[in-house]
C-alpha cells in the first residue's frame, strides 16, 4: 500500500487524516454536523462495532441522508443520531460519555446538495457547541473544525473559531489552524484542538 501524503490532503481529508491518529476501535466519537453522513461513515468505521458515534444535525432531509449511507454501509447500530442543534451536546448524551469522547468533528456551513442553503453553522451555537466538546473530551482528545470562508457568513464563523482557539489555554490544550496560503479563493481551513493528557 502507498503511504499516505498529507500535503495532498485536502483539509476535509486532512482532518480524517489526524482523527485516525487519535481514535481507537472500542472508544466514543461525535459527529457534530453530520449533513450528508460522510464524516459519520467515516467515525463509525473508526470505533469498529464495540465504539459509538453521536451524530447531531439541525436538518431532517440531511438526518435522512446520513441514516440511508449508515444502513447501506452496514454502521447503523453504533450511531445514535440526535435531530437537535449541536449546541445541545452535553445534556443530550447521558453523564457516563462525559470525558470519555475521543473525537469531536465540526464541519461547519451549509448542506451540500440540499434544498436550503440559508441553513448554515452560526457563530452563535458554534461557539456553544464548541466550549461543550471540550468538557466532553477525554483527556488526549480531539476537536477538528472544517470552517468554509468562502460563502456569505462563513468568513465572520471561520474568524471566530479561530480567536475562540486562540483563547484556549496552552498548558491544557493545543490548538493549530491549517490552511492554503496560495490560493486565490478563500479557502476552507482546518482548526485543531488537543486535549493534552495528562
Ligand atoms: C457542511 S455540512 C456537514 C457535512 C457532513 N459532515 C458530511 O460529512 O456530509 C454542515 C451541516 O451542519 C448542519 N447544521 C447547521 N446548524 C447546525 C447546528 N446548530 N447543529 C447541528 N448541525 C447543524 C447543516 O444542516 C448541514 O447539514
Amino acid at each position: 500500500m502507498r503511504a499516505v501524503q498529507p500535503f495532498f490532503l485536502n483539509v476535509s481529508q486532512l482532518a480524517h487524516f489526524f482523527v485516525a491518529t487519535v481514535l481507537q476501535p472500542g472508544e466514543a466519537a461525535i459527529d457534530a454536523t453530520v449533513g450528508n453522513g460522510y464524516d459519520t461513515v467515516f467515525l463509525a468505521r473508526q470505533v469498529g462495532d464495540t465504539g459509538r458515534v453521536f451524530g447531531f444535525e439541525v436538518q431532517l432531509e440531511a438526518l435522512e441522508k446520513a441514516r440511508k449511507r449508515l444502513r447501506m454501509a452496514g454502521l447503523e447500530a453504533r450511531v445514535t443520531l440526535f435531530g437537535e442543534s449541536h449546541a445541545h451536546m452535553a445534556t443530550a448524551l447521558a453523564t457516563v460519555w462525559h470525558g470519555r469522547i475521543s473525537v469531536v468533528m465540526f464541519n461547519l456551513g451549509y448542506l451540500p446538495g440540499g434544498h436550503d442553503r440559508s441553513c448554515i453553522t452560526r457563530p452563535e451555537t458554534t461557539l456553544p457547541a464548541l466550549n461543550a466538546a471540550l468538557q466532553l473530551l477525554r483527556p488526549g482528545g480531539l476537536i477538528t473544525v472544517v470552517a468554509y470562508p468562502g460563502h456569505p457568513g462563513g468568513a465572520e464563523e471561520a474568524e471566530s473559531v479561530r480567536a475562540w482557539a486562540a483563547t484556549l489555554d496552552a498548558t491544557h490544550y493545543a490548538a493549530s489552524t491549517y490552511r492554503c496560503c496560495n490560493c486565490r479563493k478563500p479557502p476552507p481551513e482546518l482548526t485543531l484542538v488537543w486535549k493534552r493528557a495528562r
